[in-house]
């Protein structure tokens, strides 16, 4: 399901073979049959998926895909069926030879923001923490990256990552059922480090900004997007129960208090580069997603706020940079 060898292989020529060695045992645990009670059919699924040639990927538009894969109505049919047994994709498009995967997030919309305000990805070696099914990360390698490590904790999107993997060439791509903590200790490895939607779950933000900055080479670039409060001030605020209906929502700062987090973590040149009200034409149910969307999390009456009464979702995207000297960090 992760195609180990290449990644022992792709690791090796990065010069990580001892955490590629490290890594073995423990994704054999995250992905052995007792790991999750619905990944025996979920495995079942991807063999359903018919067995095809992999093409060429098209990583640089919208939808992701292979443009010279070509299914007919009975393979199309079972690739369909197989896929939705992966219910909820909740990041996409993709294209599968004319199965268009319409996920939750028009993930696109995202990443044309978020590009426009990152340096070049070329030949970088790159990390995207919270990756889910691998759709940033292809397009990130679609951009040039050398190569894409993409963490997330959720089986299912490293299964739906196979699955859409098993129908393009091989990229020096990875999706892996990781957490950030899981990373070796002071990595310092990566060019560019990705956290998009992922700060807000954290009980302890400033620890993850840490962390984020310990998987950093010196010099390297922090992209991170995030849910932030309208106010100007620095401030921040937990909600008491949920948030746009979500359970797992912790801090939310306002932009000037991440600031002075990301500060406090040893980050310099902190620039804001966007920040957008995410609308329901950009998450929204699908029949790839068919459950409550942003939709159902928005009040009737004023869809400014929330149904539990909070400023609706804003995202802002921040890029920093960890200091060349590793002296300056905020733990010294
Ligand atoms: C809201 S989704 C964001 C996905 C994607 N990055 C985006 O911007 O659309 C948050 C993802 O972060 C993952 N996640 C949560 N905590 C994490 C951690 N400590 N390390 C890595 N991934 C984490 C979750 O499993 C989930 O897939």
């Amino acid at each position: 399901m992760l195609e180990l060898e290449r990644l022992r292989g792709d690791l090796d020529a990065e010069g990580l073979s001892s955490w590629a060695s490290e890594l073995q045992p423990l994704l054999a645990e995250r992905i052995a049959d007792t790991a999750h009670g619905k990944l025996r059919e979920w495995r079942d699924a991807l063999d359903s998926l018919p067995s095809m040639q992999r093409q060429a990927a098209e990583l640089g538009s919208a939808a992701i895909g292979a443009p010279d894969l070509k299914l007919n109505h009975d393979q199309q049919s079972a690739t369909r069926d197989a896929l939705l047994r992966l219910l909820p994709w909740r990041k996409g498009p993709f294209d599968i030879g004319g199965v268009v995967i319409d996920a939750e997030w028009r993930s696109n919309l995202k990443w044309d923001r978020v590009r426009a305000a990152i340096s070049p990805l070329k030949d970088r070696l790159v990390l995207d923490v919270g990756s889910g099914n691998g759709y940033y990360a292809l397009r990130m390698r679609g951009q040039g990256a050398r190569m894409v490590i993409g963490i997330d904790p959720t089986l299912l999107y490293v299964v739906q990552y196979r699955a859409i993997a098993s129908f393009i060439e091989p990229q020096p791509v990875h999706v892996l059922p990781l957490r950030l903590h899981d990373l070796p200790a002071q990595m310092r490895a990566f060019d560019t480090v990705f956290s998009m939607g992922v700060l807000y779950h954290q009980r302890s933000p400033l620890t993850h900004l840490q962390q984020l900055r310990d998987a950093l080479k010196p010099g390297g670039e922090l992209v991170l997007e995030t849910l932030v409060l309208p106010n100007e001030e620095a401030c921040a605020r937990t909600p008491e129960n949920r948030y746009a209906r979500m359970r797992n929502v912790w801090l939310l700062p306002s932009i000037a208090e991440l600031t002075v987090w990301l500060a406090r973590s040893g980050y310099i040149d902190i620039t804001l580069a966007d920040v957008t009200a995410t609308t329901v034409d950009e998450q929204r149910s699908t029949r790839w997603m068919p459950f409550e969307s942003l939709h159902a999390a928005l009040d009737p009456e004023d869809p400014t706020r929330t149904v539990e009464g909070w400023p609706a979702p804003r995202r802002a995207i921040l890029v920093a940079t960890s200091p060349a000297r590793s002296g300056s960090s905020s733990r010294t």
